[in-house]
């Protein structure tokens, strides 16, 4: 069993039937995040960028479900020098526990007191509007502060940004005004992660064209200023997307954001998904398993009932088509998952107990199973699967 360091508030010493105290966050289900692989990870793309390009670690959505605060740390350990959130509320958790790099909020702030709250907590806020600018200066002149600002461009993904025909105005605005620096220009690329033999590739590259006019059409600035484009594709495919800085959130997890991209960097994944067998069953042939019997057994059958289910973030429309992990060997789930279950058709797997701890995701002995297996089978994207995992599940820092 790994040495386990768990976020879960005090530990007591009672114990239950299997072992474990009644406390012990591995009573039934857990995620066990690995902040070494992260920082591997992040050191290995540092190797790729050029020494005037940063890392910036997107640890938004909780770190991807990972912990933002364990993945930040990790992170900045293993290179990055700044991080990604996307709400204010995320940053503000991460200034509380002490990290102090520069965060960008990389989602739209709209009130003044989201805003003042950005000034207060040092946080630098993506402006894609003059509306947003203006208010940024009354509030950074109103409390005599330096308000830290970057500027986001839309050049291609129709999401948030102004519009490339206003960019060139808006940053001369800023530029004019007191008590507002401006700290970088950015845009975000939609394709880069699709097969980029298809028109994918030629709109990344038309992207890269729109970003590259605005950039030599700006006058130099500070060292210290800088302009980024690039997530975990862009970085991977193309040293011409990275400019001062690229934005990196899968790869960082250890993920490659699309097949093509599998190449020799050899990221770890970081994430693990574990439960324990709750109970096992010696079931005739002939019997349906779990809501609407979409599984019925074909011979006599030994069936496991694990600890997990879709409230946990293993979606319902994988029922029947995943496997879990135990001993290095791949055993079927079987019959619908439900809320807080799911059944393992352990016939040919007597070795399989009560308490027996099964890997739904993550490595064991030679298989590893990623959250792309996972999407690939929902048609759903490795992204959302991460981020999926709910905080029922507690994330156990291995
Ligand atoms: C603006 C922005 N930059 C960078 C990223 C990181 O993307 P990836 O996880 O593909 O590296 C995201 C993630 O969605 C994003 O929204």
């Amino acid at each position: 069993m790994h040495n386990v360091i768990a976020n879960q508030g005090d530990q007591h010493l009672s114990k239950n039937d299997s072992g474990l105290k009644s406390t012990d966050p591995r009573q039934r289900a857990w995620v066990e995040v690995n902040p070494a692989a992260i920082e591997a990870n992040a050191r290995k793309i540092s190797c790729l960028l050029d020494k005037n390009c940063s890392l910036m670690a997107v640890v938004k959505a909780d770190g991807y479900g990972h912990g933002a605060q364990t993945v930040a740390i990790a992170a900045l350990r293993g290179g990055a020098n700044s991080l990604g959130v996307a709400t204010l509320q995320e940053g503000i958790e991460l200034r509380k526990v002490g990290i102090d790099c520069p965060i960008l909020v990389l989602g739209n702030l709209i009130h003044d007191e989201e805003l003042s709250a950005c000034l207060d907590w040092r946080l630098m806020p993506t402006l894609s509007s003059l509306r947003e600018v203006r208010l940024c200066h009354v509030l950074s002149k109103g409390a005599s502060k330096n308000f830290l600002v970057q500027l986001k461009v839309d050049t291609g993904m129709t999401r948030l940004g102004c519009s490339l025909e206003i960019a060139q105005d808006l940053i001369k605005t800023i530029d004019e005004l007191s008590h507002i620096e401006l700290k970088g220009v950015y845009s975000h690329l939609a394709l880069a992660d699709e097969d980029q033999k298809c028109s994918s590739g030629s709109f990344t590259q038309l992207q890269k064209a729109r970003f590259d006019e605005l950039v030599h059409a700006l006058p130099k600035r500070d060292k210290d200023f800088c302009f980024h484009l690039a997530n975990s594709a862009g970085t991977l495919r193309d040293r011409g997307l990275h400019y001062d800085m690229v934005r990196v959130g899968l790869a960082l997890y250890g993920y490659s954001p699309s097949c093509e991209l599998q190449f020799d960097l050899d990221l770890q994944p970081a994430l693990a998904v574990k439960a324990r067998v709750t109970l096992v069953r010696e079931v005739p042939a002939g019997i349906g398993v779990s809501y609407g019997h979409r599984f019925t057994t074909n011979r006599p059958s030994r069936l496991a009932v694990v600890g997990i289910g879709y409230a946990d973030g293993v979606n319902r429309a994988l029922s029947g088509k995943i496997s879990a992990l135990f001993n290095g060997r791949s055993i079927p789930q079987v019959g619908a998952i439900t809320m807080d279950q799911l059944v393992l058709d352990i016939t040919d797997h007597r070795e399989l107990n009560v308490g027996s701890v099964v890997t739904l995701l993550g490595r064991d002995g030679g298989h590893l199973i990623t959250p792309k297996h996972w999407s690939d089978l929902i048609g759903s994207i490795p992204w959302e699967v991460l981020c999926g995992f709910k905080h029922r599940l507690p994330r156990l820092v291995i």
